[in-house]
């Protein structure tokens, strides 16, 4: 069964950022297969790591919801979701790419959904590791029929604010009916030291850092020049935090 690997943190922290370098770490460092999902629908992991996205898995939903008699005649429903399913998946050399989208609007989407999340868990089990860009309320993770988190990343940046947020998330997964193995907090553009308030409360919460991520200039520069964070050199200070984190990752989840 895949590793999975899962963010969770309020929005603009870095969930995205750490994402896209964890994908970096993957396909530089690592043969391992692996699945990459975009599960925020206001998602831009594709565009971080310099794909184009023209259709996710949303669309997907909405567009046969929208004219279900579209089905090619002769093609059975099921397989004409599917085919639309692997036209929306992003395949690279080193790694895949899932979009998720919106989710549903209004009316009874269990039908199409049933479908697609099938489809889902069957492509998933082609890779040894799945990796999760969650949006705050984790609508996705808490969907999959499994549940299954091998490690959920939380980020936060440096502020008791972010990391009470953090602490709300924390509170909130026991309603998720998920089944998490393993817990680590990333404080990202963190200073070198870390204030006593601010550990305490990390204490208080109880999920231990697993990384410390400092502000680094290069992540501006390539945001302002739309490049891909994959092509960030390896001496970078927010890659050395995330392939650093990653093998210790590795190591806690196997
Ligand atoms: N360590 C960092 N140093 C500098 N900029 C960062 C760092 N982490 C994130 N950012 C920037 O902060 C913004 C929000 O990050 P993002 O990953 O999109 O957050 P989220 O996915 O949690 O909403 C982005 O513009 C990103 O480039
Ligand atoms: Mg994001």
């Amino acid at each position: 069964m895949s590793k999975v690997i899962a963010m969770a943190g309020k929005g603009g922290v870095g969930k995205t950022t750490v994402s896209a370098l964890v994908t970096r770490y993957f396909a530089k460092h690592q043969n391992d297969p692996l699945l990459a999902i975009d599960a925020d629908p206001n998602s831009n992991l594709g565009e971080t790591l310099g794909l184009e996205i023209e259709k996710t898995v949303g669309d997907i939903r909405e567009n046969f919801m929208k004219d279900p008699q579209g089905v090619p005649s002769g093609m059975d429903k099921i397989i004409y979701l599917e085919m639309l399913m692997n036209q929306v998946l992003i395949e690279q050399k080193e790694f895949d790419l899932l979009v998720m989208g919106r989710q549903e609007g209004q009316g009874c989407y269990c039908m199409v959904n049933n479908i697609l999340n099938r489809f889902a868990e069957e492509l998933e089990k082609n890779y040894k590791y799945l990796l999760v860009d969650n949006e705050a309320g984790m609508e996705h993770l808490s969907r999959r029929t499994r549940g299954k988190v091998d490690i959920l990343l939380m980020v936060t940046d440096y502020a008791l604010r972010g990391l009470r947020a953090v602490g709300r998330i924390n509170e909130m997964l026991g309603d998720l009916k998920l089944d998490i193995k393993h817990k680590g907090l990333i404080v990202n553009r963190a200073p070198k030291e870390l204030s006593q308030a601010f550990l305490d409360e990390v204490e208080r919460i109880g999920v231990p850092i697993v990384c410390t991520i400092p502000d680094d200039g290069n992540l501006l520069e390539f945001d302002m020049a739309q490049r891909s964070l994959l092509d960030l050199p390896d001496d970078s200070i927010a890659v050395k935090a995330v392939d650093q984190m990653m093998g210790k990752v590795q190591e806690i989840i196997g």
